[in-house]
C-alpha cells in the first residue's frame, strides 16, 4: 500500500484544528456548501448522530492534546442534556450518544457529571429490553401508523457498549446480561447463514416470537445493507470484547468474512450490496466503520493466535480505507466535511453527501493505525 497514515493523521489535524475553531457550538450532522450545519436546537437535539462530533473531538483532543477539543467536546455533551430530560426523544441509540461524549469524558477525567449521564442512558436503554423475545426495542413509534413496539435493528450492536461499560462501572453484572440476551438474539435472529445480516427484525412484543425482517435502509427485503453489515462487524467484535465469548468472535469472523469478500475492486463501498448495478450509489459511512471494525478484528485475533490467515482483515480495511483518502476525502481545512459520499439510506432522495459519522470513523480508523486512538466503544 502506498498510502502514508502517518502523514494522512497529519493532515486530519490540521484541517480538524480550522474546522473546529469555526463551528463552535455546532453539533453537525452534515455540511452544506462546505459549511456544517447545526442540530443543537430543540427539534434536532434528540437525533441519533449527535454524539459523532463530540467523539471527533476526543480523537482530535487525545491526539493533541488541544484543550479546544476538549472545551468543544463538553460543550457538546453538556447540550445532551436535553435528551435526558426528553423522555419521548430517548432510544436505543444511547451508545452512539453518550459513548462518545460522556463515557469517553468520564475515562479520561473521571468526572461524576460525565459519570451521571452516562449511568441514566444505559439504565434507560436497559429498561428498552424486551423480555418476552430478549431484544432491546430499537425506536418509539413515529406517529406513522406503523407500530414498532417489537422492532430490533441491527445497528444496536454498537449500543451495547454502553451497556457493558455500566457493569463495568458498577461491578453489577445486570446490564452486561441484558447486553449479551440481545446479542444472543441478535445471532439467532438477524445473521444468515452466508454471514449477511438484515437491518431490522420484528417480533410479537407479548410472545416474543420472531415473525419477519425488513430491508429497512438498504435496498429491499432480504438485502445486504452495506452500513448494517458494518455496525454487525464491528458490534460483534467489542461483544466479544467486553465478555470473552467465543461465539461473538466467531459471529464478528462470519459477518467479516462475507463483507470482505463483496469490497468491489475499487474500494468504494455500495449502498447495499445487492443493489442494482445503476444508480451505482456510494456509502462511504458503511467502508469507514468496517475499516475500523475490521483494523480491530485484526489485532485481536493476531494477538490470541499469530496467524498470517489473518491478514486479509487488515489488508481489506487498508483497501477500503486507501479508496476514501484517495476518491472521497476532503482534506481542504476550509471546508468542513471530511467524506463526501456517504448516504444515510437506499430509498431517500438523497445520495452521497457528507455524514458527521462517516468522518468520526475514519478518523477514528487512521487513529488505530497511527497509534493515537482513545478507545469509545
Ligand atoms: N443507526 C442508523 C443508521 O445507521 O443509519
Amino acid at each position: 500500500m502506498g498510502n502514508n497514515w502517518e502523514e494522512i493523521a497529519k493532515k486530519i489535524i490540521a484541517k480538524e484544528t480550522k474546522v473546529v475553531e469555526r463551528n463552535r457550538g455546532k453539533i453537525p450532522y452534515t455540511a452544506k456548501d462546505h459549511v456544517f450545519d447545526d442540530w443543537s436546537d430543540r427539534e434536532g437535539i434528540c437525533w441519533w448522530t449527535n454524539g459523532f462530533y463530540g467523539g471527533t473531538m476526543w480523537q482530535l483532543y487525545n491526539a493533541t492534546k488541544n484543550d479546544l477539543f476538549k472545551e468543544c467536546a463538553e460543550e457538546l455533551e453538556n447540550k445532551l442534556d436535553a435528551v435526558l430530560m426528553d423522555y419521548d426523544g430517548m432510544d436505543h441509540d444511547s451508545g452512539f450518544r453518550w459513548l462518545p461524549t460522556a463515557v469517553a469524558n468520564y475515562r479520561l477525567f473521571k468526572g461524576k457529571e460525565s459519570k451521571n449521564r452516562a449511568l441514566l442512558a444505559a439504565t434507560n436503554m436497559a429498561g428498552r429490553f424486551n423480555i418476552n423475545g430478549n431484544f432491546i426495542r430499537a425506536w418509539n413509534d413515529w406517529g406513522d401508523g406503523r407500530d414498532t413496539k417489537g422492532w430490533a435493528i441491527i445497528d444496536c450492536m454498537m449500543n451495547l457498549p454502553l451497556l457493558y461499560w455500566a457493569s463495568e462501572e458498577l461491578g453489577d453484572p445486570r446490564f452486561k446480561a441484558i447486553a449479551t440476551a440481545h446479542a444472543d438474539t441478535a445471532i439467532k435472529s438477524f445473521v444468515r447463514e452466508d454471514g449477511s445480516v438484515c437491518h431490522i427484525v420484528g417480533f410479537d412484543p407479548t410472545s416474543g416470537e420472531r415473525l419477519r425482517d425488513y430491508g429497512g435502509q438498504g435496498y429491499g427485503d432480504g438485502s445486504s445493507w452495506t452500513r448494517g453489515q458494518s455496525w454487525a462487524l464491528y458490534g460483534f467484535i467489542l461483544s466479544y470484547m467486553h465478555t470473552g465469548e467465543k461465539k461473538y468472535l466467531e459471529t464478528a469472523l462470519k459477518v467479516a468474512d462475507r463483507f470482505i469478500e463483496r469490497i468491489p475492486e475499487s474500494g468504494l463501498i455500495p449502498v447495499d450490496f445487492d443493489q442494482p448495478a445503476e444508480p451505482a450509489y456510494i456509502d462511504s459511512t458503511a467502508a469507514a466503520i468496517a475499516s475500523s471494525g475490521l483494523i480491530t478484528l485484526y489485532n485481536i485475533i493476531c494477538d490470541e493466535q499469530h496467524s498470517d490467515e489473518y491478514s486479509k482483515y487488515f489488508a481489506s480495511a487498508e483497501k477500503m480505507l486507501s479508496a476514501l483518502d484517495e476518491l472521497d476525502c476532503d482534506y481542504d481545512p476550509e471546508h468542513d466535511e471530511m467524506l463526501t459520499r456517504c448516504t444515510a439510506a437506499y430509498h431517500d432522495k438523497e445520495h452521497e453527501f457528507p455524514i458527521i459519522y462517516g468522518d468520526y470513523y475514519y478518523i477514528e480508523a487512521i487513529w488505530k493505525l497511527t497509534g493515537r486512538e482513545l478507545f469509545i466503544w
